[in-house]
């Protein structure tokens, strides 16, 4: 039997990039999967090749930054896929520039999609996910996973916004885990490091150099090796594990 068997996630951003391979793995491990990003057509491909593994999945148009959007959405997939067991708060953007020349909104902006995003979905999964622990005697309330990123740890010049949101999630993270873990609902964030994708494609081979030299791997990471982690942390092989911020980054920092 697959790891996720009868388990329904939700994942965000999941139209392409990251999120999109974090919806597959964890439709190659059993979970029926909710397939979300900003507009429902864009989740097609992600759709498409999930069915193609047996699973079920679904796709929906989602702001995560709405808080009315984010509770309808997550009041389908109950709907739609009959609960919801892992939620994975993937989607985000960087809008970066010094921060003596930030304008407020692009500020807002990246604190709202990357932070008060995941905030609103780990609000709207909760109640849900409390009811799963006490039905049939279920262990397992569920799991959240939250994206954090390297840069949320070690700061980063250009990126005061999306810096301070990924802190903000690493906190968040750990809060959840101290308010939810009495009723079974484990949650970690996994801190991506340099991963191969087309915000780190347009970069300058200088300044890709300059990472590399950074990384004892010596290889920058894949969608993949970030899926992986995040659908060990959804499965009951992590059932003792909360509150962690697991990093993913080829030892770039410890
Ligand atoms: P991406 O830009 O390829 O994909 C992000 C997805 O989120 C897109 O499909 C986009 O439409 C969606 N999205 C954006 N705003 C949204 C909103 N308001 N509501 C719903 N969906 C929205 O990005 P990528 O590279 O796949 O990154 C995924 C996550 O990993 C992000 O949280 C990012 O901050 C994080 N990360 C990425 C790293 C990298 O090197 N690519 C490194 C560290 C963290």
């Amino acid at each position: 039997m697959s790891k996720l068997n009868g388990k329904v996630a939700i994942v965000t951003g999941a139209a392409r990039g990251i999120g999109a391979e974090i919806a597959k793995k964890l439709a190659s491990d059993g979970a029926d999967v909710a397939v979300v990003d900003l507009k429902a057509e864009w989740c097609e491909e992600t759709v498409k090749a999930i069915e193609e593994k047996g699973v079920k999945a679904i796709a929906l148009g989602v702001n995560v930054a709405v808080s009315a959007e984010v509770d309808a959405c997550v009041k389908e997939v109950i709907e739609k896929l009959g609960r919801v067991d892992i939620m994975v708060n993937n989607a985000g953007i960087t809008k970066d520039g010094l921060l003596m020349r930030m304008s407020d909104e692009d500020w807002d902006q990246v604190i709202d999609v990357n932070l008060k995003g995941t905030f609103l979905f780990t609000r709207a999964v909760s109640r849900p996910m409390m009811k799963n622990k006490s039905a049939d005697g279920n262990p397992s309330g569920g799991a959240i996973i939250n994206i954090a990123s390297v840069v949320g740890i070690m700061g980063n010049a250009g990126q005061a916004n999306y810096t301070a949101s990924k802190g903000g999630v690493i906190a968040l993270t750990k809060t959840t885990s101290k308010e939810l873990g009495s009723r079974a609902i484990r949650c970690n964030a996994v801190a991506p490091g340099f991963i191969q994708s087309k915000m780190t494609d347009v970069l300058p081979e200088d300044v890709k150099k300059a990472y590399m030299d950074t990384i004892p791997l010596k290889r920058f990471g894949t969608a993949s090796d970030i899926a992986e982690c995040v659908a060990f942390l959804s499965s009951d092989s992590a059932s003792y594990i909360t509150g962690q911020i697991i990093s993913v980054n080829g030892g770039m920092i410890g």
